[in-house]
């Protein structure tokens, strides 16, 4: 006996759910590829590309949140310009999702309050360099004093890096699908004004 397999994509509804609940696993789920996407701004005349933990994603507002520290080149750039664009990819079911949208920086508001309760103890040290991320030094190293590499008294004092802590929060108003196949490549945009959405399949 054959079995054909079921079409997954037959609607651009099927294409945004779909998208959306890989965006909810890769925000829940360390081990899935949409767990660590590439996020770019612009700064000055340069495209600015880095890789991110995907933190959060609040479906109901198209919202996708990361955390950096305050003093990185990307929140400067953010300031000038809140433009960014988000890259994912799932290498086993072939699936890129670009997305755009406009960011707002959180430091002292009961959201980045709430992001930071929800960072692991063993991150928070993540906030805690000497000097802001990119600043030149002339051996390599992690930017971090000795005191604070020795972890069993950093979990005493968690609360240290809290002051450098800032949460990107993207609202998304454009997605880009594509899926690639043998039988040849599918792709959708969904582009939503307000809560207005206009979707379309579009040529790969
Ligand atoms: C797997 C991986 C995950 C990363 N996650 C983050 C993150 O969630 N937030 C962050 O600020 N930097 C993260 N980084 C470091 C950034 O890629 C980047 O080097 C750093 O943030 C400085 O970027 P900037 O100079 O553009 O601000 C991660 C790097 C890797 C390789």
């Amino acid at each position: 006996m054959i079995f054909k397999k079921k079409e997954k994509w037959k609607t651009l509804d099927d294409v945004l759910r779909g998208s959306l609940k890989m965006l909810d696993r890769g925000a829940r789920n360390f081990t899935h590829p949409f767990h660590w996407p590439a996020l770019a701004t612009c700064g000055g005349d340069r495209v600015n590309l880095r890789t991110v933990i995907l933190r959060d994603f609040l479906k109901s507002d198209r919202i996708l949140i990361c955390h950096s520290d305050f003093r990185a080149p990307k929140v400067s750039q953010i300031q000038n310009n809140p433009a960014a664009s988000w890259l994912f990819y799932h290498p086993k079911e072939k699936i890129q999702l670009r997305i755009s949208g406009n960011v707002t920086l959180h430091t002292h508001d009961s959201l980045a309050e709430k992001q930071w309760d929800s960072t692991h103890i063993i991150s928070r040290i993540n906030y805690r360099t000497t000097y802001p991320p990119g600043t030149p030094i002339q051996e390599p190293a992690s930017g971090l004093l000795d005191s604070i590499l020795d972890k069993s008294s950093e979990l005493l004092h968690s609360q240290a890096g809290r002051e450098n802590f800032a949460v990107i929060v993207c609202r998304f108003n454009h997605m880009d699908w594509l899926i690639l196949r043998a039988t040849g490549h599918m792709r959708a945009q969904f582009t939503w004004d307000g809560n207005k959405l206009k979707a379309s399949w579009v040529v790969p």
